[in-house]
């Protein structure tokens, strides 16, 4: 088997790029094929059949692209749709991104933890159902924030518009008491700073890139599949482009990557 071979990773746009960008840092040698289904955005509001047709595609291109590992980047994908991408995978690994969350929170010190993420992840329960599983004590409270995928796809970000919309959310009641919040999306991060000046400091934000990533590590360093590349090659399909996305991902990844337009 060949280590050298890339990662693949994808999401229905930007907010993969949030763990892509964690892989570069603390996985320098990796390749990485990223694939952004922005054609098909937002993944949050449509049906679990449909979520699913379009991560099992995703998953078949990445496979035929000889990833030797997949990161599902996408909360509403793995909560819908993560046995169809398994299995659509065959024998490539896929880390996906809310069983390494459950895992680091379900032992925390809190009692009460907050959830937002998309409506197709929240109807699943996916995060509930995991960390309850693990820790049948803890309170998990959801709540499904469908506008703040829209306001980051569309550069939004650290405007009165962001402001709004998060302090809106965040005032829901059943957030009151909670100790810890978790961003089930991963398009949130890119808002973290936003949401942790709302609670000021009192509730405690767990972000997922950095948590996937070494669960990632670990799998790879498990198979034997580190890579020992020299020189990474960063990879970027999109299925219909975006000048947001094109910015972002030359911020966090240097402005010659390589970036094709892809239907599947
Ligand atoms: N970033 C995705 C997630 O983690 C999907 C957002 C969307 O397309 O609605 O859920």
């Amino acid at each position: 088997m060949n280590e050298n071979r890339p990662i693949g990773v994808f999401d229905s746009g930007v907010g993969g790029l949030t763990v892509a960008k964690e892989i570069k840092r603390l996985l320098p040698n990796e390749s990485i094929i990223y694939f952004g289904d922005t054609e098909h955005l937002p993944y949050g509001d449509k049906s679990k059949e449909t979520i699913t047709r379009y991560s099992v595609k995703i998953t078949k291109f990445l496979v035929k692209s000889k990833c030797k590992a997949i990161v599902v980047a996408c909360n509403t994908a793995t909560s819908n749709s993560i046995e169809e991408i398994r299995k659509a995978a065959g024998k490539v690994p896929v880390i996906d991104v809310i069983s390494p969350v459950a895992k680091k929170v379900a032992f925390e010190l809190h009692q009460k933890i907050g959830l937002i993420a998309t409506k197709a992840t929240v109807n699943s329960h996916a995060y509930k159902k995991s960390i309850k599983k693990l820790n049948k004590h803890l309170k998990v409270v959801e709540l499904a924030t469908p506008l703040l995928v829209p306001i980051i796809e569309e550069g939004f970000r650290n405007t009165a518009v962001s402001k709004n919309a998060i302090e809106t959310y965040l005032s829901y009641k059943k957030f009151e008491d909670i100790e810890t919040i978790i961003l089930g999306c991963t398009h949130y991060p890119l808002i973290e700073k936003e949401i942790d000046a709302v609670f000021k400091g009192r509730v405690k934000v767990v972000n997922s890139p950095l948590i996937v990533v070494n669960e990632l590590i670990h799998r790879l360093e498990k198979d034997n599949l580190l890579s020992k590349a020299e020189k990474p090659v960063y990879q970027f399909y999109l299925s219909d482009y975006t000048d947001n996305f094109i910015t972002l991902a030359k911020s966090f990844f240097g402005k010659s990557i390589q970036l094709e337009q892809k239907q599947l």
